[in-house]
Order: structure tokens, then C-alpha cells, then sequence
């Protein structure tokens, strides 16, 4: 198709050059850390289970790690482990004073209670900022640890968008993970947020009035180029791999936007290579936020 007059692509927010040079930054204060302190920040992960999925990502968190300088220790526990031994683990990981933050990757196996293991977490090694007490800092717009994917995210708009005030950002997704914290990052800007979710009605019609759309539904090629109102910036939180149409098993990696039709919005960030990237980033640069806080308390 063509017109006389083509209008400008969307930009490419480039997540996976904007988290590398965040990673960056915290290996070298991981260095400094080290120096002042005599050992680095230092990441228990925790890996309950064999799904494929949560073991990709766990390899990738303790990869980033140590191109970082941040010790990263690994715990992996079998599908069928006791709630009481993980509850055990948590509380060993709690007193360790050499261990400064404490993932516990999700999902976990459906025998036990996510929240009874996230709410046993140390508030100050919570590095996912999934804690009651660090997701109430967020809601009342106090300072704790912010959970990695909104975090990563709100980086993204920053390159792109220099004042919140006033826009209408719409939520696609209510996880506790990303569409709720999301939420009140946006909110604490000043943007009038609406969250949308499974059961909501007319989500097109919402959609189609947002400046800033977040796309976190897990719902592959939900969000169509007709949803997005001309210069809005969307963030694409979907990554879910489908096998390629017509190309028999071959397979690919979409997120929850149909990335091909959004030539009409102002930025978008691509998937595979946008917030991605961004969550490990901010996984590492929470780590050593919580390593320094930690630091302080015990040195004075
Ligand atoms: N599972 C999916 N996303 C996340 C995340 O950001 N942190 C943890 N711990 N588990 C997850």
C-alpha cells in the first residue's frame, strides 16, 4: 500500500541497548562495592520446579549477574519441595548477612501458597518488590524496592516522553508482576491510568484513547494498529513464542502487540529485545540498591 505523503515509522525504543548500558553503570558500582567492602553484592535465586520457561529465565538473571560483578548463588529445589523446607531456605537466605537480595523465581508449584513464601522474604532483600511492605511503599509513593518490570518500563517511557502529567495511560493486565505496580508508577506521574483486564468491556474503545498504552496481558497479537490512536507510545510486556503461520513447526517470538501495524504510533518497543532486556537490568541495579541499603545499616 502506498500514499503520497508517508508518515513517519513509530520509534524503536531500544531496550536491549538502553538495559546494557544500565547493567553497565552497575557493574561499575558493583566494582566500587567490592572495593569498599571487601566482597560483592551478592543474589540468592531461588528455582522451585522444572518449568522450561522459569529455568530460561533463571539462567539468564545469573548469567547477567556475574557479567556484572554481583555473586549470584543458586537454589534449585525439586517440583515436589515442602512449603515448610522453602520456608526454611528463605529464613537461612534472611539471617545470611552475605546475601543482600533474595529472588524466588514464579511461578511456583501449585502446592504452595506464593504469597505465605513472598511475604517470608526479608523486606530489604526483596529485590523484586513483590513484599507487602515494599508494595505498599509503591502505592503510598514511598521509597522501597520497586518490582523489575514496571521499573524496567517507566525506563523505557522516560526516553521517549518528558512529562506524564495529564496523559491517559491505559494497563492491559492486572498481575500483581507488572499491570498493578505499573499502575502506580504511572499514577505517582501524574497520568490518568486506567487498568483494564480480562473481564473488562470494550477494551478497543479504551485502548484507542490512551497516550501511553502498557501491553502486559500475556495475550499474543492482542493489541491491533487500529487500538493505538495515531503518537501514542506503547509498551509491548507480552513475550510468548507461537509457531510461525504456514511455516509448518517453525517457531517465533510475539508480544501482546501486533508490532507490524503500530508504523502510526510515536515509540514502541520491540519484542523479542524491549522490556526484557529491561527487568535483568533492574533485577542487577535493584541487587545493588539493596546490597548498599544493607551496607549502611550494619555499618553504623
Ligand atoms: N516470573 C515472571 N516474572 C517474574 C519476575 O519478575 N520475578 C520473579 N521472581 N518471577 C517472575
Amino acid at each position: 500500500m502506498s500514499s503520497a505523503v508517508e508518515a513517519p515509522a513509530a520509534v524503536l525504543i531500544p531496550g536491549k541497548r538502553i538495559a546494557a548500558r544500565l547493567s553497565a553503570q552497575v557493574a561499575a558500582e558493583a566494582q566500587a562495592f567490592l572495593h569498599a567492602h571487601g566482597h560483592p553484592p551478592a543474589l540468592a535465586v531461588v528455582l522451585a520446579g522444572d518449568d522450561p520457561a522459569s529455568g530460561i529465565y533463571v539462567r539468564r538473571k545469573v548469567a547477567e549477574c556475574g557479567k556484572a560483578g554481583i555473586r549470584s548463588i543458586g537454589h534449585r529445589l525439586p517440583a515436589t519441595v515442602a512449603e515448610a523446607d522453602l520456608l526454611a531456605l528463605i529464613d537461612d537466605l534472611n539471617r545470611d548477612p552475605a546475601i543482600h537480595g533474595i529472588l524466588v523465581q514464579l511461578p511456583l508449584p501449585p502446592h504452595i501458597d506464593a504469597s505465605r513464601v513472598l511475604d517470608a522474604i526479608d523486606p530489604r532483600k526483596d529485590v523484586d518488590g513483590f513484599h507487602p511492605v515494599n508494595v505498599g511503599r509503591l502505592s503510598t509513593g514511598t521509597d522501597g524496592l520497586v518490582p523489575c518490570t514496571p521499573l524496567g518500563c517507566m525506563m523505557l517511557l522516560d526516553t521517549v516522553i518528558d512529562d506524564f502529567r495529564g496523559r491517559h495511560a491505559v494497563v492491559i493486565g492486572k498481575s500483581n508482576i507488572v499491570g498493578k505496580p505499573i499502575a502506580m508508577l504511572l499514577l505517582e506521574r501524574e497520568c490518568t491510568v486506567t487498568v483494564t483486564h480480562i473481564a473488562t468491556q470494550g477494551l478497543r474503545e479504551i485502548v484507542r484513547g490512551a497516550d501511553i498504552v502498557v501491553a502486559a496481558a500475556g495475550a499474543p497479537l492482542l493489541v491491533r494498529g487500529d487500538w493505538i490512536r495515531p503518537g501514542a507510545v506503547v509498551i509491548d510486556v507480552g513475550i510468548t513464542r507461537v509457531v510461525d503461520p504456514g511455516s509448518g513447526d517453525r517457531t517465533r517470538i510475539v508480544g501482546d502487540c501486533a508490532s507490524a501495524e503500530m508504523a502510526h504510533a510515536a515509540a514502541v518497543t520491540p519484542v523479542p529485545g524491549g522490556v526484557g532486556p529491561m527487568t535483568i537490568a533492574c533485577l542487577l541495579a535493584n541487587t545493588l540498591r539493596a546490597a548498599r541499603a544493607q551496607t549502611r545499616r550494619t555499618a553504623s
